[in-house]
């Protein structure tokens, strides 16, 4: 794999990628529709949910990904494996979660994870962090009551704004007492996480779920 030459990070505000994108039917793609489903948000290559999709064949995943030549890869290797719960999306999700939730069965959305999203370091670059108020009002409005919102991230400022949008709006509200989550809920590691992980690095978690 890997036959594409893949840019490190593309800017989200650009006018390439303001379009709302096209998602597709996803009763061609997945072979139970009312099976709980998993949204992961920033999947890059996508291997986390290709793992998970293998360990938990009675769940649904969608992984949304900005750099089109990834998901077409991760596509490709789902395909090969033959995956009837796993599929990824070519999306800005900051354009497109609103057409995306309402072309899904969003009564099986279960969990839906961010996980070690572009940090955009420079302030006058912020507004290009993936988890903005909008994103966050839709997730509040258009998702079931019993959604699990897990999200983590090696930059600690990054996970403290996330964690202050989420917790901005009246709906989300931290499963938690301690401020950080000590453990990740999931059995399976990103790829980012395996890299901060291997250089003995902290990461910060924390797990929402609605009010
Ligand atoms: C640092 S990577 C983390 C990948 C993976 N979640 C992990 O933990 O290994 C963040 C990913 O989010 C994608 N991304 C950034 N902005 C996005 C957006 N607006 N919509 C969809 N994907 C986006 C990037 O292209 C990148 O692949």
């Amino acid at each position: 794999m890997g036959r594409s030459r893949v840019r490190q990070h593309v800017n989200p505000l650009t006018d390439k990628y303001q379009q709302v994108f096209q998602m597709p039917d996803w009763s061609d793609l997945f072979a139970d529709l009312t099976a709980p489903l998993h949204l992961d948000i920033g999947c890059a290559r996508g291997r986390f949910i290709l793992e998970m999709a293998q360990r938990f064949p009675e769940r649904n995943f969608v992984g949304v990904e900005i750099r089109e030549p990834l998901v077409d890869d991760a596509n490709e290797i789902r395909d090969q494996l033959g995956l009837n719960n796993l599929h990824y999306v070519f999306a800005n999700i900051n354009t497109s979660l609103q057409v995306l939730l309402d072309s899904l069965p969003t009564e099986t959305l279960t969990w839906i994870t961010i996980q070690f999203p572009d940090p955009w370091f420079k302030k006058k670059h912020h507004k290009r962090r993936v988890v903005q108020p909008d994103l966050v009002d839709i997730l509040a409005k258009h998702t079931p009551q019993k959604l699990v919102l897990f999200c983590q991230s090696d930059v600690e400022e990054v996970a403290l704004e996330m964690r202050e949008k989420f917790l901005e709006h009246e709906k989300f509200i931290l499963t938690h007492d301690s401020f950080w989550l000590k453990e990740n809920i999931f059995p399976v590691p990103t790829e980012r996480e395996v890299a901060t992980a291997n250089k003995g690095e902290p990461v910060y978690r924390f797990l929402l779920h609605k009010k």
